[in-house]
């Protein structure tokens, strides 16, 4: 295990009744268990396929690496097409292991194609990648596992057919990658007509527990990342995942001290990294924790409207914006900190003798600074007896990444076991994607028309 938790201020023993009592363990190690078991049992299985990921073949993996290697290689730029967790997984892990100012930097020190996210249908945004792609040297990867997304399928039409009319139609077809599920789906059939190359998602495995999958690996390894060290990574999460011990077993022990906050109505979870490398694991957690638990029925068909709110948090900057809620609102939160201990970088402040002031920054390094900020507002924090937990990265690389992946997925599939609910299922979202293919008169979906316009187009409390 490469990564440590310090959940002292999620106990009593630091924050008084608003935290938990050791006694709970023991009160709820049937609860615990039965919920390491149910997530354990179920690995490989039904939705649970993303449990396998970190031990795909070898050749299936070197394959991946050679191919999208060679296509990273002669690329200036690779273009993601996704959304959710057909996004979210290969933004997070690129922002973290890429220099902070990858696109910008000169070709000669990147060394690798700069990337974007297209993760979203305003159309200003698709017209601005428009003016600063060069499609000779552009290459797409297509993401969507159901291939029914609209906004995927929309952004795949406009780039394609732009990418024909500046290259012609052989050669466009190679600067395209698809992900998606083999043999199903609209996207699949079409790339299957015009022969581009496909990776497959495997049926399990659902989008927001899709990153170590050719969802994020394609675009890991056009970029250069070592994707063999990111699945050892998880393969270490995996593994802690497996212990029958709660105190050994940071995915199992987190996810229940979560679901006993929610219990005493602590029903926002903040991720605050200390780190803008870990900005995007926040957005990434953020979907992972909200799509998953946030459920209106129980697996017995009770009512339940349960699930806690994720909210994203950078360190230091939100300490001069949110930190002041955190500390004296309403004890409604649980605090998560990523910490960095070993950056990739030292900066240090200059003691620049001519500046008669400051003294107490001079000579120091950002480095120390950062985390004096941290270790100060979780002092805030526990003095103000709010939950907060620090997971510790030792530095920010594919293997701590990997792991910290993988133990986000597992705490979440054991926190939602440990609720009752179908964590792997999204109705809401799909009750949206339904009534846009409705809106845009897609064959098929005359009756949720008629739904959706009884239910919007309503004339009054209109000003
Ligand atoms: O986690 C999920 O299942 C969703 O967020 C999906 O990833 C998102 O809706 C995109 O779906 P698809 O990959 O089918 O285009």
């Amino acid at each position: 295990m490469y990564l440590k938790f310090d959940y002292n201020n999620m106990m009593q023993e630091a924050i008084g009744k608003e935290g938990i009592l050791p006694k709970e363990f023991d009160k709820n190690a049937a609860m615990i268990e039965a919920a390491r078991k149910t997530v354990l049992d179920n690995r490989g299985k039904g939705w649970q396929e993303w449990c396998d990921l970190p031990f795909a073949p070898e050749s299936e993996i070197d394959e991946l690496i050679s191919y999208c290697g060679a296509i990273g290689k002669k690329a200036e730029s690779f273009v993601i097409l996704g959304i959710g967790g057909s996004a979210l997984g290969p933004l997070s892990v690129a922002s973290a292991l890429l220099h902070l100012h990858h696109n910008e930097l000169p070709k000669e020190k990147r060394n690798a194609p700069k990337l974007y996210v297209e993760d979203n249908v305003d159309p200003e945004r698709m017209a601005s990648l428009l003016d600063v792609l060069d499609l000779k040297t552009a290459y797409f990867n297509v993401i969507t596992k159901s291939g029914e997304t609209s906004e995927t399928l929309s952004q795949f039409l406009i780039l394609y057919s732009a990418l024909k009319k500046e290259l012609g139609e052989e050669e466009a077809k190679k600067h395209i990658i698809v992900t998606t599920t083999i043999g199903k789906g609209t996207l699949y059939n079409v790339a299957q007509a015009e022969g581009f190359k496909i990776y497959g998602v495997g049926k399990g495995v659902g989008g927001r527990f899709s990153v170590l999958s050719p969802v994020g690996l394609v675009a890991f390894a056009a970029l250069g990342l070592d994707v063999k060290a990111m699945l050892k990574g998880a393969a270490e999460a995996a593994k802690s995942a497996e212990e029958r011990d709660v105190k050994k077993n940071p995915a199992l022990l987190t996810a229940f001290l979560q679901v006993k906050a929610m219990e005493n109505g602590k029903n926002i979870s903040v991720l605050m990294p200390y780190a803008d490398s870990l900005k995007f694991m926040a957005d990434f957690y953020c979907q992972l924790w909200a799509e998953s638990l946030g459920k209106a029925e129980n697996l017995n068909g009770k009512t339940v409207h349960v699930g806690q709110t994720p909210a994203k948090a950078l360190g230091v900057t939100d300490q001069h914006s949110q930190v002041q809620l955190y500390t004296e609102g309403p004890f409604d939160k649980v605090v998560t900190f990523l910490a960095v201990e070993d950056f990739r970088t030292t900066v240090v402040i200059s003691d620049d003798k001519t500046v008669n002031a400051c003294d107490f920054l001079k000579g120091h390094t950002l480095n120390e600074l950062i985390n004096a900020e941290r270790k100060a507002t979780e002092f805030a924090l526990k003095k103000a007896n709010r939950m907060n937990f620090t997971i510790y990265l030792p530095s920010v690389n594919e293997k701590t990444v990997g792991e910290l992946l993988m133990y986000f997925m597992y705490q979440t599939a054991f926190a939602g076991a440990m609720l009752n609910i179908d964590t792997f299922n999204q109705p809401g979202v799909e009750e949206g994607k339904k009534a846009t293919f409705a809106m845009l008169g897609r064959s098929g979906y005359e009756a949720k028309l008629e739904e959706v316009n009884a239910a919007v187009h309503k004339k009054d409390y209109i000003i």
